[in-house]
């Protein structure tokens, strides 16, 4: 059976993706951001993980208000990057794992979770940064990464419970999976940040420094978050973090947490990062 290894979370903004591709992270603004991911770099040259299960949020770039999925998994052989508006970013194309997801894709949906099954589509910043921050700029990305969308757009999002839950549902279709394959779970978006209205640039050390601890110690409690709290306490876009509880969700109870970072700002948001291992 195929085994999750490890989670690991991370902040996905945009501004983080066009340093790294114009040559700025030495810059003094950067260089505290960029610094705290040489950990996640070195631990995934050593891991090695056969594949990635990247959760993420689509920002209206292979969706649109036109079709919104609240949970959709990219069955495809390749995810290129999109084109938000500048040009796709200069990074390598994302060769997925059709067996592996559509493996998840038939036994969540048996396990009552209804995901919507994506044979084409491009991937943005919520994928690409975050593949960025963990492998520096490649000229091929160094493994197998299947992408799970989820709406955190559009409301409503799916609770943080649902989340919490279809993480798990994803841990029993990984061990489920006839390979020896090890599989690394990664959760991306947040932490707290609000793009829009009178409390734009709204950022709470508080609460993410809570929430990365809840990760660890109690994941549960964090799992009943409600999409209140989350607008109050960690801003309209803060809503991103239950994309780490559907990581957290597929870890075991027991894990060891191997590192953590967190910066405020980069551009509007707060910076979180943190890598969990299974024991
Ligand atoms: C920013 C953050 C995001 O999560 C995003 O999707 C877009 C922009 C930002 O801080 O600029
Ligand atoms: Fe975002």
């Amino acid at each position: 059976m195929a085994k999750i290894i490890a989670g690991v979370a991370t902040s996905h903004i945009p501004a983080v993706g066009a340093a790294l591709d114009l040559g700025k992270t030495e810059e003094p603004y950067w260089q505290p951001v960029f610094k705290g991911y040489e950990k996640a770099k070195e631990w995934f040259k050593e891991t090695k993980p056969d594949a990635i299960i990247l959760i993420y949020n689509d920002h209206a770039s292979a969706f649109s208000l036109e079709m919104i999925p609240t949970f959709a998994i990219g069955c495809a052989d390749q995810f290129a990057p999109a084109d938000e508006g500048w040009g796709p970013r200069p990074v390598p194309v994302v060769h997925g794992y059709p067996e592996l997801a559509w493996h998840i894709a038939q036994s969540t949906i048996l396990d009552e979770f209804d995901m919507t099954i994506i044979n084409k589509m491009d991937v943005d910043h919520g994928l690409t940064v975050p593949l960025s921050l963990m492998f520096g700029q490649p000229t091929e990305w160094p493994c197998k990464v299947i992408p799970l969308a989820v709406n955190v757009v559009q409301y409503p999002p799916p609770t943080g419970n649902r989340c919490y839950n279809l993480g798990k549902a994803i841990q029993r279709a990984v061990e489920s999976f006839e390979s020896n394959e090890r599989i690394v779970i990664m959760g991306t978006g947040g932490m707290s940040h609000q793009l829009q209205g009178p409390r734009a640039g709204f950022i709470n050390s508080a609460f993410d420094k809570a929430f990365l601890d809840g990760l660890t110690q109690d994941p549960d409690a964090l799992a009943k978050i409600s999409h209140l709290t989350y607008v109050q306490e960690a801003g309209s876009e803060g809503i991103e973090l239950v994309m780490w509880l559907i990581m957290r969700g597929a870890l075991n109870q027991d894990l060891k947490e191997v590192h953590r970072h967190y910066h405020v700002p980069a551009s509007n948001t707060a910076v979180g990062h943190i890598i969990l291992e299974n024991v």
